[in-house]
């Protein structure tokens, strides 16, 4: 259960993120797919993150503390495409730099827009977190846009697509709707298990 969540702080660099150990759980995916939405959504705060109908919202590294106790992290959308190449390398460098230095760092959440088939960009992504053996599961957010029949096959068209990369299991796989709220007690009761377990 969330009993608090407040806004601690917003970065362009990984070393000014805080220095407290808290245990910390990182959105991100591709600009737009819902990451800031789905920390509101599991607050209950429709303002704590900024939101936004235009891609490229998210540019900095920001910290939520809930309960006073743990992190939950909004990062930048990669694969925006409307930013310059040299922005595009900053944030870039920024993602890849929060992944190799943040020893807080417990659990990280791909999200994956539940509409479309498998996109290079995102498996790219989690074939990295793969291979650096970095902790990771998969929310498939905006389900509520889908039928159920569209969403089965399109998550197991996903799963099926992962298996083919080699993975020998897929990681666990969250279905979310920041509209009517499906999924998060799941992610809260994953969070809670792995906090308990630290
Ligand atoms: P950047 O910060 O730009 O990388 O985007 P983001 O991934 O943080 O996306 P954000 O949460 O700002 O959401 C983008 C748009 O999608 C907004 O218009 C949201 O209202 C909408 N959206 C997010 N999640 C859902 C969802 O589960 N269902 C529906 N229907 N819309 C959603
Ligand atoms: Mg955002």
């Amino acid at each position: 259960m969330i009993h608090t969540a407040r806004f601690l702080v917003s970065n362009s660099s990984v070393d000014q993120c805080p220095k407290s150990s808290l245990p910390e759980y990182a959105f991100i995916g591709r600009s737009n797919v819902g990451k800031s939405s789905i920390i509101n959504a599991l607050t209950n705060n429709k303002k704590l993150a900024k939101t936004s109908r235009t891609p490229g919202k998210t540019k900095l590294i920001n910290h939520f503390l809930i309960n006073g106790a743990w992190c939950l992290v909004d990062l930048p959308g990669y694969g925006y495409a409307k930013i310059s190449k040299h922005e595009r390398k900053e944030l870039k460098t920024l993602i890849q730099r929060y992944f190799s230095k943040r020893k807080q760092l417990v659990n990280t959440f791909v999200l994956i827009d539940s509409r479309h088939k498998p996109q290079d960009i995102d498996v790219n992504f989690i074939n990295t977190l793969g291979a650096k053996q970095y902790p990771f599961s998969i929310v498939f957010t905006k389900v509520d846009k889908l039928s159920n029949t569209q969403r089965q096959n399109n998550i197991s068209v996903y799963k099926s697509h992962l298996l083919d990369q080699g993975w020998e299991n897929v990681p666990p796989l969250f279905e979310s709707s920041a509209k009517t709220g499906e999924g998060k007690k799941e992610i809260l009761n994953y969070i809670e298990t792995i906090n308990s377990n630290l």
